[in-house]
């Protein structure tokens, strides 16, 4: 299996049932984790023990709830940083009750130091081999949700984004809902702040509140009764919800830069961004909005790539200037205009044209009746206003490191077709849409400043064997892994597409895992499954270097409908329930595992 494919040759695992506790790799591969909730950055004497955990300690230790994830490696391949995202906490299984008011501040102030990213340095005998993370190195960073950042680009400074304690509207504490992201062509690693809704109680009553999901009621964190930032209703406070939900940089060999917020690249529930540079230098950052009927997004950077470390200052700037655009799926119809442009639609039953309507070109907003700040910071009113395509919950949009084709993972819209919403649109075929489905675009003459794409339906996902209306690029159904709820995208060396899910479970009854697909040649749509993660967990970022014979995932929310009391995951320590010991806990624990070839 997989020969001619990239250099971690495989037999594609059964399927796993939800149930099990198990991380699974094929016969072959040996897996640990890399960093795990709790470890220490610092210090070995910040001692994890989830019941007595204070805010202090928990800002010296990795995350909750590991999403994108990269290795920033030496030519040697002997040491790297690992970068993770924390999306958010699941304060029930974290911690015990809280027995008194002060306790359940000091959960919710834990919490906050939960959230976030790190940055850990790691080190290893040699390459192929496992690692070791170095506590105390001069890299290791954490940032959490009182981190200062910085607003750069367009609405930096815009009435939008004052508040009383930032009135220059320059600076915002801390980054939230850190979800997918991306690594740049210039080393820095982009972080998508997502579901920000959740942490705010807001007067609710704007359109652009009511759009984004903010609301006039008690949030289920209770941040709000901590820090009155967190309530707009509070006076000075109004705009604090506008200061979250954008595209996070973060430079991992400056650990004292402090992390810089996009306004260039719009607001809206960011899963992630990956970046490319086109052949005429410009550089396109390619973004999903995940939610159900919302859209897909490209900015294109007014100014060119130059390649080289020390252009670095100047690469860094390449994200705060340039054209946003929000994507409008054409059907069959438009498949011979977008011939004539030089895009080449590949053949099927599921392929159209599509372009890239203009939200802001070189800072100016194109949208009548919004200014520029308005645009950036009401994204998703800007695209309404526009018609974009409502997609089936866009997460991560990447391009292909060789093709410049870029892949559209939508996890699933189960509303679709529902009473009162839209049906089924030729770039998200199936009402009801519970598994998901991948899309593959071609920008028109293969570059990334087009304002015109050619689109076909890569993948429809489920499990062939319950699911009739699957389509796996025309490879024979019956011959692949199942798969549903396609969340994050990799790609091998060989090009071969690599995908992790979330969702599974719900779905087709299987946990979550990673898959890979072969997309040239007889094997083009081949869904082969990796590994499977543990009970309740979804599968992300996953990073894929065969050459070295490694794969590294995140295992995101293991055991979520667990109790303190009644746990649901052991992973990754396997003790016994409950116990603290040598830096084990028995209970679930959010984190990063590499898998390496025995
Ligand atoms: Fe945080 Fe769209 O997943
Ligand atoms: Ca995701
Ligand atoms: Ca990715
Ligand atoms: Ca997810």
């Amino acid at each position: 299996p997989g020969r001619g494919h990239g250099h971690l040759p495989f037999r594609p695992i059964a399927p796993v049932p939800a149930a099990s506790d198990a991380f699974t790799v094929p016969q072959g591969y040996r897996w640990a984790p890399l960093v795990r909730w709790g470890d220490p950055l610092f210090s070995t004497r910040d001692v994890f023990d989830p019941a007595r955990l204070t805010p202090e300690v928990a800002e010296r230790l990795v995350g909750y709830n590991c999403d994108y994830v990269d290795l920033l490696e030496d030519p040697r391949g002997r040491d790297a940083l690992v970068v993770v995202n924390h999306e958010y906490t699941n304060e029930g299984i974290m911690f015990p009750p809280a027995a008194t008011p002060q306790e359940l501040e000091r959960q919710r102030r834990v919490a906050m130091a939960s959230h976030g990213m790190s940055v850990v340095a790691l080190r290893r005998s040699r390459p192929g081999r496992p690692w070791a993370p170095r506590v105390g190195a001069r890299e290791n960073r954490r940032v959490t949700a009182t981190t200062p950042c910085t607003f750069d680009g367009p609405a930096a400074g815009s009435p939008l984004l004052r508040t009383a304690a930032d009135p220059a509207g320059s600076t915002v504490l801390g980054t939230l809902n850190n979800c997918a992201g991306g690594t740049t062509p210039w080393g820095t690693v982009l972080s998508g702040e997502e579901n920000v809704n959740q942490y705010f109680r807001t007067p609710g009553t704007s359109a652009a509140d009511r759009r984004y999901g903010f609301a006039d009621k008690a949030t289920s964190r209770g941040w709000e009764q901590v820090d009155p930032r967190f309530d707009t209703r509070t006076p000075g406070q109004e705009n604090e919800h506008h200061r979250f939900g954008w595209v996070v940089e973060l430079d991992p060999a400056d650990p004292s830069a402090p992390p810089v917020k996009h306004t260039a690249l719009g607001r809206f529930k960011h899963e992630g961004a990956n970046v490319v540079v086109g052949r005429t230098g410009h550089v396109a950052a390619y973004m999903g909005d995940d939610e159900r009927f919302d859209y897909v997004y490209k900015f294109v950077s007014s100014q060119r790539y130059r390649p080289g470390p020390r252009h670095r200052e100047h690469n860094k700037r390449l994200l705060s200037a340039g054209s946003l655009y929000v994507a409008r799926f054409g059907d069959d119809t438009g498949v011979a205009q977008v011939a004539a442009t030089g895009a080449r639609p590949s053949g099927g039953q599921f392929d159209g044209a599509g372009e890239w309507l203009p939200l802001v070109v070189d800072g100016v907003s194109q949208v009548p009746g919004f200014t520029t700040d308005e645009v950036l910071v009401h994204t998703r009113l800007a695209a309404d206003a526009v018609g974009a395509t409502k997609m089936d919950r866009p997460e991560d949009v990447e391009p292909h490191p060789t093709t410049g084709r870029v892949y559209v993972a939508c996890t699933n819209n189960t509303d679709r077709g529902a009473a009162g919403k839209e049906g089924a649109t030729a770039p998200n075929p199936r009402t009801a849409n519970r598994h998901g489905h991948v899309v593959e675009l071609t920008e028109a003459g293969d570059d990334v400043t087009a304002t015109t794409f050619g689109w076909s339906i890569l993948l429809l996902c489920g499990d062939p064997a319950t699911t009739s209306d699957t389509y796996f690029a025309g490879f024979p159904p019956e011959k692949v892994s199942p798969i549903s709820c396609p969340d994050n995208v990799a790609f091998d060396s060989a090009g071969d597409l690599w995908i992790s899910t979330d969702g599974q479970p719900g779905a087709i009854g299987y946990g979550d895992g990673l898959f890979k697909v072969p997309l040239t040649g007889p094997e083009r749509g081949r869904v082969q499954q990796f590994l499977a993660v543990p009970a309740g967990a979804e599968t992300c970022g996953p990073v894929v270097r065969d050459r070295d014979g490694m794969v590294y995932v995140a295992v995101q929310h293991p055991g979520e409908d667990g109790t303190w009391d009644a746990q649901q995951s052991f992973f990754p320590d396997y003790v016994a329930p409950g116990s603290v010991s040598r830096g084990r806990w028995g209970g679930p624990r959010p984190s990063v595992v590499q898998v390496w070839r025995d």
